[in-house]
């Protein structure tokens, strides 16, 4: 069976780019085989990425694809343990085809209320578009290191019917630097960053497991 998770948002610039790297790049790790599936045509951010990688020979390798489609990108699930769905914001349509077509849709935000705001206007519509609020989990990116934030934007995903995930990934200028040279979020020079990223990834990994279990019983 192949795990499908889609990186989903109504906002730009939230962090599903890099939060779609280093789940690939953690697959790999793992001893999966696993392939982005870069959505946003335009800017194709995943794919120069990768292209990145290649050239600066990180390991393991990263395999990225653009496709126009969500339909033509999951012609490639039967070929991998994972496919990550990397999709463009301000895309209604898309965002709901990739919902759909994902076990698990993670939606990154920010800690301000600017942000929450519109992730949760985002997945309260996919819930009226049938997608099961189960799968859908917020991840906390580029936070501030504010312990009483932190609780307060937790508490309002809670409160609005959906889950978020363990672990965050803290506003750092590292971790720009490493996605400049092809690297995953869990590559930085940094022991810290990575172990706070690589959280979040087991957290990623740890909700696809009980999705699964939850299907199998
Ligand atoms: N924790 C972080 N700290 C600092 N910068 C970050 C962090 N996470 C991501 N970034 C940077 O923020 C920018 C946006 O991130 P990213 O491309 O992952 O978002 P996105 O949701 O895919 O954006 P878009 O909606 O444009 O596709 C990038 O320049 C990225 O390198
Ligand atoms: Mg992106």
């Amino acid at each position: 069976m192949t795990y499908i998770i889609g990186m989903i948002s109504q906002k730009g610039g939230v962090g599903k780019s890099t939060l779609a790297r280093m789940m690939a790049r953690e697959f790999i790790a793992g001893g999966m085989s696993a392939k982005i599936a870069d959505l946003d045509t335009q800017q194709q951010t995943c794919t120069n990425w990768a292209g990145r990688r290649a050239e600066g020979g990180v390991a393991p390798e990263v395999q990225v694809q653009s496709f126009a489609s969500v339909k033509t990108a999951l012609e490639e699930a039967p070929r991998f343990d994972a496919l990550i769905l990397d999709g463009k914001p301000n895309a209604s349509e898309q965002t709901a085809e990739v919902a759909r077509a994902s076990d698990l849709v993670v939606i990154p935000t920010g800690q301000t209320v600017d942000d929450l705001h519109p992730g949760v206007v985002l997945a309260h519509s996919l819930r009226k578009k049938g997608i099961a609020p189960q799968k859908v989990a917020f991840a906390m990116f580029k936070t501030t290191g504010s312990d009483r934030e932190n609780a307060a934007a937790r508490q309002y995903i809670i409160d609005a019917g959906y889950s978020v995930l363990d672990g965050e990934v803290p506003v750092s200028t590292a971790y720009g630097s490493a996605s400049d040279i092809g690297k995953a979020i869990t590559e930085t020079s940094f022991r810290t960053l990575n172990e706070r990223a690589s959280k979040l990834a087991q957290s990623v990994i740890d909700k696809m497991a009980e999705l699964g279990e939850r299907q199998v019983a």
